[in-house]
């Protein structure tokens, strides 16, 4: 009997002491006050931002269309090739000169919310609030991006035709092959 006091007691104090470490904690939306912005070519920043190849590596453009399907609605009312890709993603010129498309700051930063695209500090699909502080995993993964912005053209061009051999022997032809094969042989003996 004493043993199930004890323990109910330490329950209770274990939960009581959690009430209140996280009794501050409401997470309520606030409001960020407007502040002073810094001036410059607005235009060219807004450009750069939405067509800017500041990530110069990705999935080429005929694959990434084929997988992701052409997008219609155009909402940054880019033009070739953006103007087939969302908003999220951007073309460019990789240096073999071949076109791919990239991610860009919008992953992050714009929503579409009942049809109207919003760029700015959000995207409430994602939650940055829950571990994602800088712990060891996140410092080894911005190191291998900054690594990556870094790189010599010549182990860009390398990585990239690396990975490029993989996706070509996949293609979707050896997918249909491979399955058309496994098909055959579950099929035997029928
Ligand atoms: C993977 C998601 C992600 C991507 C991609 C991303 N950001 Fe952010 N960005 C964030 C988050 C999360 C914050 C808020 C960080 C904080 O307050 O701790 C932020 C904050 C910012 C801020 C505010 C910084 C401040 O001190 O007020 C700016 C400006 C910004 N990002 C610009 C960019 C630009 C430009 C790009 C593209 C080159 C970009 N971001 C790409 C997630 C992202």
């Amino acid at each position: 009997m004493k043993k199930w006091t004890i323990l109910t007691l330490f329950c209770g104090v274990c939960l009581a002491f959690t009430t209140v470490l996280h009794e501050g904690e409401k997470e309520e939306p606030v409001a960020i006050p407007a502040s002073p912005q810094r001036v410059g070519q607005k235009d060219k920043g807004y450009q750069y931002l939405t067509t800017g190849d500041y990530i110069k590596s990705g999935i080429p453009y005929n694959y990434f269309l084929l997988g992701f399907g052409k997008s219609v609605s155009n909402l940054l009312k880019r033009d070739s090739p953006n103007n087939l890709i969302s908003q999220e993603y951007t073309a460019v010129k990789a240096p073999n000169g071949e076109t791919v498309v990239a991610p860009n700051c919008l992953q992050c930063h714009a929503q579409v919310f009942e049809d109207k695209l919003y760029i700015g500090m959000g995207n409430s699909m994602i939650d940055f609030t829950d571990r994602q502080k800088l712990n060891a995993r996140n410092a080894t993964m911005a190191e291998a991006i900054l690594q990556g912005l870094e790189m010599p053209l010549g182990e860009r061009k390398e990585r990239w035709t690396a990975m490029m051999k993989v996706l070509e022997r996949n293609d979707i032809t050896a997918w249909r092959e491979s399955f058309v094969r496994a098909l055959t042989a579950t099929a035997r003996g029928w």
